[in-house]
C-alpha cells in the first residue's frame, strides 16, 4: 500500500492524512476483492523498517490501525471475514497486541474471506523465527524440508499469493512474503495507494489473467 506520504504531501497535508485516506483504499479493495470472489488478502500495513519512521508518524499509524479495528471489526465479523495478523507482534504496544488478539479470537470460525494484517512484519526476520522454531522443536537437520519450514512461518495455514500489487511505483518486494511468493506474479502501478480504487484493482485481476503460470515447466 505505497505512496501514502506523497500523496498528502503533493496536496500540503501531513503524512498521516495520507494513510487515512489509504485506510478508504482498503476498504475499497476489500469489498472489491468480495465482488471478484477473491478469498484471500494480505496487506503490507507496516514493515519491520517502518519501526525507523518519526515517532510521530508510527504512534499515528497505531492509532489509526486500533481506531480501525475498533470501528470495522464487528462489520468484518458480521461479513464473516477471518481476520490475522502476521509479523513481529512482540514489538507492538501492549493496548494494540490486546485489541489484534481479540479482532483475531472473535473472527477465528469466520469462512467467507481472509483478511491479513502484516504488521511488524519483515520477511527475513519471519523466516529466521521460522527456523528458530523448528531448532526449539529438535527436528534433525535430514528430517527438514520446504513443508517443514513453510508450516513454521506466521503463513502457516494461508494459501501461496497468485498475485502481488504493488501501488506507488516502486518495484521491488521490500522485505515482503519472500518465501511465499516464489511463484507468485507481480503486478506494479505508478497509482499512489490513497488513490488506488475498484477500476484498478480489476485492470491488475484483468492482466493476471493474462499470465501463463508455468511453475518453471514449459507448459505443454
Ligand atoms: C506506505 O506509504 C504505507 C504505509 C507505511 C502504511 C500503510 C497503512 C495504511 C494504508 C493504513 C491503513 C491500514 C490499516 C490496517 C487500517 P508511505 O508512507 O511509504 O508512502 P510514500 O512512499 O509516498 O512516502
Amino acid at each position: 500500500m505505497d505512496g501514502n506520504g506523497r500523496w498528502a504531501k503533493s496536496r500540503g497535508l501531513p503524512r498521516t492524512a495520507g494513510h487515512k485516506k489509504g485506510a478508504d483504499s482498503l476498504r475499497t479493495v476489500l469489498n472489491a476483492c468480495r465482488d471478484a470472489g477473491v478469498q484471500y488478502l494480505t496487506i503490507y500495513a507496516f514493515s519491520s523498517e517502518n519501526w525507523k519512521r518519526p515517532s510521530d508518524e508510527i504512534s499515528d499509524l497505531m492509532q489509526l490501525l486500533n481506531h480501525y479495528l475498533e470501528k470495522e471489526l464487528d462489520t468484518l465479523h458480521e461479513n464473516n471475514v477471518r481476520l490475522r495478523f502476521i509479523g513481529d507482534l512482540g514489538q507492538l504496544d501492549k493496548d494494540i497486541r490486546a485489541s489484534i488478539g481479540e479482532a483475531m479470537e472473535k473472527t477465528a470460525r469466520n469462512t467467507a474471506f481472509n483478511l491479513t494484517v502484516a504488521l511488524s512484519y519483515g520477511s527475513r526476520q519471519e523466516i529466521v523465527r521460522a527456523v528458530r522454531r523448528i531448532v526449539e522443536k529438535g527436528v534433525a537437520a535430514q528430517n527438514i524440508t520446504e513443508e517443514t519450514l513453510a508450516e513454521a512461518l506466521d503463513t502457516a495455514d494461508l494459501p501461496e499469493p497468485d498475485l502481488l500489487i504493488r501501488t506507488g511505483g516502486e518495484q521491488r518486494l521490500s522485505n515482503f512474503l519472500l518465501w511465499q511468493a516464489a511463484y507468485t506474479e507481480f503486478y506494479f502501478t505508478p497509482v499512489l495507494w490513497p488513490d488506488f480504487n475498484t477500476k484498478h484493482f480489476t485492470e491488475a485481476l484483468q492482466d493476471y489473467a493474462k499470465r501463463e503460470r508455468r511453475y518453471g515447466t514449459t507448459g505443454e
